[in-house]
């Protein structure tokens, strides 16, 4: 299938060579939040080398490669259908890895045993949407889509996106997971529904904290692209002081 590669520089070497496809899912394409969120990684906010990463909807692997470079052992997690160009770009960019990363099937909601114990870090680049209808299996031809058009729809009783999401990720993380979800905040149509409802569901279990953006990396960082650090909530005790930067007020 035809492909066109996104470059995407690093401060320590080399760019990452991200292939993508012209024509398949969403995930086939590098998208902003995964800029960002992969940037801030280099800001070395979060230490990560040797720490057990996961991403949730990699799509690419933008996100995950990115961290496997600054030493994390990292799996890239997304549908069936992702995993051809998830090795695709591993294997394009193996020679930048100081730690390790592999490819696997998690689809949200289904079993994951098998990426237990739980990661110190839980990665997720624009997975809060839903196509309508029943797009996720279709093919899309995203070669002129922008990151501004992907189309979220509201929860309701139909949605099969967040509610499994939300229960992967009760199931991944432990105490001390660190979940940074970085997503761009759509105004148009049902996006800001979706959007507030997914952080109501989310606030039930976890701690949300926004980092600032003047903690993102200075050139690859926008007014209406936030990443949130998740933690899940305390039983009891004092809150853990992990945040190092002053935090906002989560969304
Ligand atoms: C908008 S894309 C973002 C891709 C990538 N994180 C980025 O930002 O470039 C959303 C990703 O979520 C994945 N996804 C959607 N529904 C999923 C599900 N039920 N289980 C696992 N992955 C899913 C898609 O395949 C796609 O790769």
């Amino acid at each position: 299938m035809a492909g066109f590669v996104r470059e995407l520089e690093r401060r320590a070497g080399p760019a990452l060579r991200l292939e993508q496809r012209a024509a398949g899912g969403v995930g086939c394409v590098v998208w902003d939040a995964a800029l960002v969120l992969a940037k801030f990684l280099e800001t070395g906010a979060c230490p990560l080398a040797r720490r057990h990463v996961l991403e949730l909807g990699a799509g690419t692997g933008a996100v995950g490669i990115m961290a496997a470079t600054l030493g994390a052992n990292v799996t890239v997690t997304d549908l069936e259908e992702l995993q051809e160009l998830l090795m695709v770009n591993i294997e394009n960019n193996k020679h930048l890895v100081t730690g390790s990363v592999r490819a696997k099937v998690l689809k949200w909601g289904e079993d994951v045993t098998e990426f237990q114990p739980p990661p110190d870090y839980i990665l997720m680049a624009d997975c809060i949407y839903y196509e309508e209808g029943s797009a996720r299996s279709a093919v899309w031809d995203v070669s002129g889509l922008d990151s501004s058009s992907l189309f979220l729809v509201s929860l309701g009783n139909s949605s099969p996106s967040l509610e499994p999401l939300l229960k992967t990720l009760k199931d991944l993380t432990g105490p001390d997971t660190c979940v940074l979800c970085c997503y761009e905040q759509r105004t148009v149509g049902k996006n800001p529904e979706i959007e507030r409802k997914y952080f109501e569901l989310l606030r039930r279990d976890f701690e949300l904290e926004t980092i600032p953006l003047d903690r993102h990396d200075e050139e690859y960082r926008s007014e209406d692209i936030h990443i949130v650090s998740i933690h899940r909530k305390q039983a009891v005790g004092p809150q853990n002081p992990r945040m190092l930067w002053v935090v906002g007020k989560g969304p």
